[in-house]
C-alpha cells in the first residue's frame, strides 16, 4: 500500500540542517587550510610536503562529508523517527529516485576520486622510483628482522642494525625487504614495516620482495623508524633511528664504521665476566630479553624458551649452540646471537648490548635458578 505525500520534499527544516552542517564544514574546512601540520610532524624529506599537500585535500573534502553524511544521519532519524499517532507504515519525505539527489552523491564523489587519482599520480613517482639511476645517488639495503632493522651499505663490509645514518639532501634508494629466518610457520618469516612518519614514507618489508623506495631527506635530524606491522611478540619494541646528517659528519661516520670493522677483524677480544652486576642485569632483562624469553623454566615458551633454569635443567644440559651451559657459553650466544629450531637470536649489536651489559645479563641468568 502506497502512502500518501502529505509534505513537502524537503521542508524548512531540512534547509536549517543543511545550514548549519554548512557552517561546521566551513569552520573544518578552514583549519585544514591553516593547519601548520609541520609543527606537529616536521617534514623531513623532499616527499614530506607534496604528502601532505594529498592529506589536505583529502581532509578538506572529508570535513564537509562526514558532517553532511553524520548530520543527515542524526537529523532524519530525529526528523522522521516514528510517532505515536502514526500508522507502522508511515513514510516520510518519498526522495526514492530522486533524481537530482542522486546525480549530486554521485558526480560530487566521483569528480573527487579523479582529481585526488591525478595528484596521486603525480606525487607516487616521488617516493617509488620509475628510473632508478637516475633517482639516487647511494642504493642502500633495509632487512626488517624478529625484532630489528639491519642497514647494509655499499662498501661497508658490515650491516649496521637499527641506525640508519642519510646524509642530507642526498637521494638516495633504500631496497626494503623482510629476513626469511626460518622455514618454519611459527618462527619464520613475517611482514615487518619500514615506516619514518617524518619522511611520510611507509613501506612494508615482504619476505622474498624486495621494494625500492626513494628518499630525500632535507632536515637535520634523529627521527623514529616504526614497525607498523604486527610481527609477533617482540613487535612494540621493533624501533628504529635514522639519523640524519650533514655531508661531513656522514662521511665521518661511515669511515669511523669501517674502521670499527677492521679492529674487530683485526683481533676479537675475549668478554670478561668479572664484574657483572645481577641487578643491572635483571633491568636489562626485564627491558630487552623479555620480548622474546620468559624467567621461567624451559617449557614456558614466548619465542625462545624460559631462561630460569639455564644453568641447571637436567632435561635441557646444553644450550642451543650444543655446547654445554657455563657462563662464557652463553655469553658466547648474547654477543654472537644463534640459530635454533625455535627462530633466530639477534646479535650483541643488533640487541644493542655492551660488554658490560652481557656481563651484567650473564651475572642475572646465573641467580635465577633456586
Ligand atoms: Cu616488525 Cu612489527
Amino acid at each position: 500500500m502506497k502512502q500518501e505525500k502529505t509534505e513537502p520534499l524537503l521542508d524548512a527544516g531540512f534547509w536549517r540542517a543543511v545550514a548549519v552542517m554548512a557552517i561546521i564544514s566551513a569552520a573544518l574546512m578552514w583549519g585544514v587550510v591553516v593547519m601548520p601540520i609541520d609543527r606537529y610532524l616536521p617534514e623531513a624529506s623532499t616527499v614530506s610536503k607534496p604528502i601532505d599537500d594529498l592529506f589536505r585535500f583529502c581532509a578538506f573534502f572529508g570535513a564537509p562529508i562526514f558532517v553532511f553524511v553524520n548530520g543527515f544521519l542524526l537529523y532524519f532519524a530525529i526528523r522522521y523517527r516514528h510517532r505515536a499517532d502514526e500508522p507502522m507504515d508511515a513514510v516520510g519525505s518519498d526522495i526514492h529516485e530522486h533524481h537530482g539527489l542522486e546525480l549530486t552523491w554521485t558526480i560530487i564523489p566521483s569528480i573527487l576520486m579523479i582529481v585526488l587519482a591525478v595528484l596521486s599520480y603525480r606525487v607516487i613517482p616521488l617516493y617509488y622510483p620509475t628510473d632508478q639511476a637516475v633517482a639516487s645517488a647511494v642504493t642502500l639495503e633495509a632487512i626488517g628482522h624478529k625484532f630489528y632493522y639491519e642497514f647494509r651499505y655499499p662498501g661497508l663490509r658490515q650491516s649496521v642494525m637499527n641506525e640508519l645514518h642519510l646524509p642530507i639532501g642526498v637521494p638516495v634508494t633504500i631496497d626494503v625487504t623482510s629476513a626469511e629466518e626460518s622455514p618454519d610457520v611459527q618462527t619464520g618469516a613475517v611482514i615487518h614495516s619500514f615506516w619514518v612518519p617524518e619522511f611520510r614514507v611507509k613501506q612494508d618489508m615482504i619476505p622474498g620482495m624486495v621494494i625500492p623506495i626513494h628518499v630525500t631527506p632535507d632536515q637535520i635530524g634523529i627521527f623514529r623508524i616504526v614497525c607498523s606491522e604486527f610481527c609477533g611478540l617482540g613487535h612494540s619494541h621493533m624501533w628504529g633511528k635514522v639519523v640524519v646528517q650533514s655531508k661531513e659528519d656522514f662521511d665521518k661516520w661511515y669511515a669511523d664504521q669501517n674502521r670499527a670493522a677492521a679492529a674487530e677483524a683485526a683481533g676479537v677480544q675475549p668478554i670478561s665476566l668479572a664484574g657483572g652486576v645481577a641487578s643491572a642485569g635483571q633491568t636489562l632483562f626485564n627491558a630487552k630479553c623479555v620480548v622474546c624469553h620468559n624467567a621461567a623454566p624451559f617449557a614456558q615458551r614466548k619465542v625462545g624458551p624460559g631462561l630460569a633454569d639455564l644453568f641447571d635443567d637436567p632435561d635441557h644440559p646444553d644450550l642451543v649452540t650444543g655446547k654445554t651451559a657455563t657462563p662464557s657459553n652463553v655469553a658466547d650466544i648474547l654477543v654472537h646471537g644463534a640459530h635454533g629450531d625455535m627462530g633466530v637470536m639477534p646479535n650483541m649489536q643488533a640487541n644493542g648490548l655492551s660488554s658490560k651489559d652481557v656481563a651484567d645479563l650473564v651475572a642475572y641468568l646465573q641467580t635465577l635458578h633456586h
